[in-house]
């Protein structure tokens, strides 16, 4: 649901659980900046933000607050936070008493467009992202566009990245609407629509496959790459300069597009013009040519993968036709992020 009106899109839900039973998860970050959080006015856990602590430690924290507060079966937790929180309160949820009903309100535009709907809960383990997690969907997702007055404008670029992605699984109105949106006087009045169209794409998609078996598979674009860029610098500790998961995914639409030209003969426009917003909007990635190899080992383990040493991509034969299961050999994936880190 979309609605600038907080209060009167949660009474309906609220109004089904007793006020004790509900329990706000957020982030010291998001408590301190949206006065919206205590103005709910319910018991409120404030955890430590960042994709460092979307961890198992965090997930007790929040099994341990929830028992210590007496949550029954009939509890409700309201995920009020970006996407590392609503993967965090999601996976907390679906598995504390096996599995308590919560509530979504993002906080930022990738949680918004992405990480809050779908049901993909998680965190990470091992040095690998999203490594243990489920499917367990929110009763509610409640977007609510003006919370993103207070975010950064990389954090708008970090989602604007899945933004582009599901334009890309979409079709060419929706890709040219997106690119139309000028970065250097960010307009909110016009990106409040571009988050509802973003939006049903991605659910078109989740609906018609919630768990995963073939076209859900399709919203993977550009994450095979971009995963493995997240996974080096999370395993890089002395790194202070993380990028945003949206930046390494818009950097795996480069590559991916890039295989998706080499092997389907996908047109270059759309290639070129990712091209001209990373050299104008999002800045080069600051990865070494010699990081390849690393990369190539990362992309080899990772979730998606149905077979052991392979590499599983989803690419496009054009804008709207994605291709999933695309099994690319390292030599491939090699020239691929040499054309990335070459421009
Ligand atoms: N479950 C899914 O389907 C799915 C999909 C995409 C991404 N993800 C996950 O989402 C995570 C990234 O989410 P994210 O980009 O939202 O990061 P995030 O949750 O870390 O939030 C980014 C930063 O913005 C701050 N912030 C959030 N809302 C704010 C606001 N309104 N005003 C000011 N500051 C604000 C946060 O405190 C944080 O510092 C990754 O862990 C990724 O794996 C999940």
């Amino acid at each position: 649901m979309i609605s600038n009106d907080l209060h009167s899109a949660l009474a309906p839900i609220v109004a089904n659980y007793e006020p004790q039973q509900i329990i706000v998860v957020t982030t010291q970050n998001i408590y301190s900046c949206r006065p919206e959080v205590a103005a709910l006015g319910y018991t409120t856990l404030i955890l430590q933000g960042g994709e460092e602590n979307k961890s198992l430690a965090t997930i007790q924290v929040i099994w341990d607050f929830l028992l210590s507060h007496h949550i029954t079966r009939r509890g409700l937790i309201i995920c009020f936070g970006g996407g590392v929180l609503t993967d965090l309160g999601g996976f907390a949820a679906g598995t504390y008493k096996r599995g308590i009903d919560y509530v979504n309100i993002p906080t930022t535009l990738l949680a918004m467009v992405d990480a809050s709907t779908g049901g993909k809960t998680g965190f990470n383990y091992g040095g690998l992202k999203n490594c243990i997690g489920s499917f367990y969907a929110p009763i509610e997702t409640i977007i609510c566009p003006m919370l993103l007055d207070s975010l950064p404008v990389s954090q708008l670029l970090s989602g604007y990245a899945e933004m582009l992605k599901h334009a890309l699984l979409a079709n060419d109105d929706e890709w040219n609407r997106l690119l139309r949106l000028d970065w250097n006087q960010p307009d909110m009045n016009a990106l409040a629509p571009l988050i509802e169209n973003s939006l049903r794409i991605k659910q078109h998609i989740v609906e018609n496959d919630p768990h995963e078996q073939g076209l859900r598979k399709a919203l993977n674009l550009g994450h095979t790459v971009g995963h493995s860029l997240e996974e080096i610098q999370l395993a890089d500790l002395s790194s202070n300069d993380r990028w945003l998961h949206g930046y390494a995914v818009f950097y795996g639409l480069i590559a991916e597009l890039y295989l998706s030209v080499v092997r389907f003969g996908f047109p270059r426009l759309p290639l070129q013009q990712l091209t001209d917003l990373m050299v104008h909007v999002y800045g080069r990635p600051h990865c070494k040519c010699s990081d390849r190899e690393r990369l190539i080992a990362l992309m080899l383990q990772d979730k998606k993968n149905e077979h052991a040493d392979e590499i599983n991509c989803t690419l496009l034969r054009a804008i709207g036709q994605p291709v999933i299961n695309c099994i690319i050999s390292p030599n491939e994936m090699n020239e691929a992020l040499d054309y990335l880190f070459s421009l």
